[in-house]
């Protein structure tokens, strides 16, 4: 099992998207590693809010990394100095960083991780928008070790206008289009699937599996969902059907339509028929 904590509602940024509500609490050191503790997880996952606003982020890095944990460390890039890289790097923590449009100082900040041999991963909230800079942001990037296409989700606040099947598709294709020549390894969400397709017949939650801690020290079902259902004291994963997801719940498709939505963090770098990629991305499975 794995575990993700927000260990901080704190944020240097304010995403007009942003699906998290930034309180300013953190999630206290002992309290993670108590948790850490008696999960024993492989890898753990560090986000927020911004992560590197929690008050002992290195001291936290440093204690994951002496009981052995792979640790992947989600971040807006911002504060990535010199100091921060050094603990990165020391304690061989992989970067994830969200990326949606050129910014100079993430970039240099970005080129220095990678020089001190830190894995730099890019996040992308994908949108009409900002497909137009992701030619720039790969060249730029090329030593990412890998790229993930982010649906823009709305979870009932208005904050996203979420695009339709027949808008995402071509969106996704387009950024695939831009990212190919790099060769940096691209995945998405896909958001949707055919229906009758295998997706659609599983409809898949990656709830359950692993485990969702917020800054509240309180377990949920997704990251989607902290603001959203209540937590829980226990620390055993919590399983949620698509039926029982409010996001799903709240967003259906017309029924006019030849997709039905599916949980829109489920990853993949597969085509699984449900739509059309360039016929130059040839075998493209
Ligand atoms: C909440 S942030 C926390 C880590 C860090 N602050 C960052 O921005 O990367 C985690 C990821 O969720 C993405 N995200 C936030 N709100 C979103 C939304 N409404 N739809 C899709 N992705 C969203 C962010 O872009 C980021 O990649
Ligand atoms: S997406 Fe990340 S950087 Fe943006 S406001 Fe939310 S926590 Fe902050």
């Amino acid at each position: 099992m794995d575990v993700a904590f927000n260990v901080t509602r704190k944020c240097n940024k304010g995403c007009d998207y942003c699906y998290l509500s930034l309180t300013g609490e953190d999630l206290s050191l002992e309290k993670i590693k108590e948790i850490v503790e008696a999960s024993n997880p492989k890898t753990v996952t560090l986000t927020g809010g911004e992560p590197l606003m929690h008050p002992n982020i290195e001291e936290l890095l440093s204690f994951l990394s002496q009981r052995g944990n792979h640790i992947h460390l989600l971040s807006n890039g911002i504060l990535l100095n010199e100091d921060y890289l050094s603990a990165i790097s020391e304690t061989n923590a992989e970067l994830f960083v969200t990326y949606n449009e050129p910014n100079n100082r993430i970039s240099q900040n970005l080129h220095q991780a990678n020089n001190k041999g830190i894995d730099v991963n890019l996040h992308h909230v994908l949108t009409n928008k900002t497909v137009e800079s992701l030619d720039e942001i790969c060249q730029d990037l090329n030593f990412a070790k890998s790229l993930l296409l982010l649906y823009p989700t709305d979870l009932g606040d208005g904050k996203v206008t979420m695009y339709g099947p027949d808008e995402w598709f071509p969106l996704l294709d387009k950024a695939i289009l831009a990212t190919q020549p790099y060769g940096i390894k691209t995945y998405f969400e896909q958001a949707f699937a055919k229906k009758g397709s295998e997706l659609a017949k599983k409809q898949p939650c990656p709830t359950g599996k692993d485990l969702f801690i917020d800054a509240n020290g309180m377990s949920y079902p997704c990251c989607l969902l902290v603001d959203k259902v209540l937590g829980s004291d226990s620390l055993l994963p919590i399983r949620m059907s698509p039926e029982g997801c409010n996001f799903i719940r709240d967003n259906p498709l017309s029924d006019s339509s030849e997709y039905i939505r599916i949980c829109p963090i489920v990853i993949t770098d597969k085509y699984d028929g449900s739509f059309q990629f360039p016929s130059h991305l040839g075998d493209k499975k």
